[in-house]
């Protein structure tokens, strides 16, 4: 769960995203009231629901920037999806409850990874042993073989008489003299082979033998999976194939075949079945739904797609999502592989463009369940040249790293930047506003040519100052007709 302050949150989400400080502060505080709640005595915690947060404002300001930026911050089972991919129950689509499931899915993989990784030693020396008795069982130096005879059964064995002892002996022809093996000889094997094999060790734990090649058990991956298909797919069915196929007992994971690979790759799926095998797998389960269910996060874009319009278009099921979605929001339980999980405590972050209709078109039970709502800024002129320079991975930079990869030493002015964004905004205003999508078509078409040319370029220096853009994408982006053709 996330540590981090509301001041912390805002401050990582201001490395990446420009402006917007209302929709950061409500995210900020959304978050870290998920770690407040949980400091609370459960039964004050049960009464505690989320304040789902809906996040208004025009294309391209940065409301799904803000979900990806989340996602990193949340250190909570996170998903992001589009409203806009689901249909109503009983049409053809996938359904509102299936992001439960997927959010369920996140938490199982991050706890099952947690878990992983407090045994990754455990398994990874566990690996290195198995993978040493292979490496010994392909060269023979099994210790059971180190006595000839030893371990077989008695009658089998041969012993031959020498002098007044019986010793065993080796190979059963009649004809050749048997060899036979005195106390020295045997002494002598038995420590010429212990020495082979502690070598083995000492260079597999050199890592001289990552490379070498070695027959290995290990868990046949390829086993067909069997699937049911309901009208909406096996997922949605909320069935468990592999438990069904436990049940018949095919189980892929008890299959196991034996491969030819080499010693790292090996080291590698070793090291994996051994952790799943020292994960209490039931343990991990029921974090994972506790987790869903009292950190989860689901964020919701384009929820605006849902919104019926007036008669046009093959609209009938958008209401009946908005009433699936509504369904989940306020609570219920949602079957899945792992158990049901109840969806009261997990917080719902929406956003929308609402260009064609207004958060109120939405059906009012469902407004109601988004108490905070935050309006996002149209961006300026200003945030333009900010958004090309300051994200810790902005446009710019992103430019000047791909060309430095061809020994191009990219720089931008100030001047320069000023003149992009200001191009930028004018194409906005004359054209369709795209928002901070617009630098990104602004940028390629600056660039495009340098771009194509920059492999036979090495060694030289590019200068974007206020010239080099006006040259490009032209006179000061005066010209409407010129920049609808230009961007
Ligand atoms: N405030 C901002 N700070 C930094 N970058 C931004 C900002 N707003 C937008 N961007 C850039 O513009 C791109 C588009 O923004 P984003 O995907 O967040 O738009 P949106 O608000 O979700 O729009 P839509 O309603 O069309 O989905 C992002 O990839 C991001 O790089
Ligand atoms: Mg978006």
């Amino acid at each position: 769960m996330s540590f981090l302050t509301p001041v912390e949150i805002v401050e990582r989400l201001d490395r990446y995203i420009v402006g917007q400080s209302r929709a950061k502060r409500s995210v900020a505080v959304a978050l870290r009231n998920r770690w407040r709640r949980r400091q609370l005595s459960p039964e004050l915690a049960a009464d505690v629901y989320p304040k789902n947060i809906l996040l208004i404002g025009p294309t391209g300001v940065g409301k799904t920037e803000i979900a990806r930026r989340m996602a990193d911050l949340a250190n909570a089972p996170f998903l992001k999806v589009e409203a806009s991919k689901y249909s109503e129950v009983g049409y053809h689509g996938r359904d509102v409850e299936s992001m439960v499931r997927d959010l369920m899915e996140t938490s199982f993989r991050i706890v099952r990874d947690e878990k992983s990784k407090e045994v990754r030693a455990k398994a990874k020396d566990a690996a290195r042993d198995r993978v040493l008795a292979a490496l010994i069982e392909d060269r023979d130096l099994d210790p059971d073989e180190d006595d000839p005879g030893y371990g077989m059964p008695e009658d089998e064995v041969q012993f031959v008489q020498d002098g007044g002892l019986w010793r065993p002996m080796i190979g059963s022809s009649e004809d050749a003299p048997a060899p036979l093996l005195g106390d020295n000889e045997l002494a002598a094997r038995r420590t010429e082979r212990e020495s082979a094999r502690a070598e083995l060790a000492t260079r597999l734990d050199a890592g001289d033998l990552e490379d070498e090649r070695v027959s290995i058990e290990v868990r046949d991956k390829s086993t067909p999976s069997l699937s049911i298909m309901g009208p909406q797919g096996t997922e949605t069915m909320g069935i468990d194939t592999q438990a069904l196929q436990e049940m018949w007992g095919r189980n892929p994971a008890d299959r196991t075949k034996e491969r030819k690979i080499t010693v790292s790759e090996a080291r590698r799926l070793i090291a994996d079945e051994e952790a799943e095998a020292l994960i209490d797998m039931d343990e991990v389960q029921q974090e994972a739904v506790e987790r869903c269910e009292n950190d989860g996060i689901l964020f919701i874009d384009e929820v605006d797609k849902v919104v019926a319009m007036g008669g046009e278009g093959p609209d009938v099921s958008r209401g009946g999502v908005q009433r699936d979605l509504l369904t989940v929001i306020e609570g219920c339980t949602v079957y899945t592989k792992y158990g049901h999980v109840s969806t009261n405590h997990i917080l719902f972050v929406a956003a929308g463009a609402f260009h064609q209709s207004k958060p109120s078109d939405l059906i009012p039970e469902l407004q109601g369940r988004f108490p905070v709502r935050v309006a996002l800024s149209a961006l300026t002129e200003e945030d333009f040249c900010r958004i090309l320079v300051e994200p810790r991975n902005s446009l710019t930079k992103q430019y000047v790293a791909l060309l430095d990869t061809e020994g191009v030493t990219l720089r931008f002015t100030e001047e320069g930047i000023a003149r992009i964004a200001a191009v930028a905004f004018k194409a906005n205003k004359t054209t369709q506003n795209i928002g901070a999508r617009r630098l990104m078509t602004a940028l390629e078409r600056l660039l495009e040519e340098i771009s194509f040319d920059a492999s036979e370029m090495s060694g030289s220096e590019l200068v974007v100052d206020e010239d080099f853009v006006t040259e490009r994408l032209g006179d000061a982006g005066d010209d409407p007709e010129l920049i609808k053709y230009l961007l």
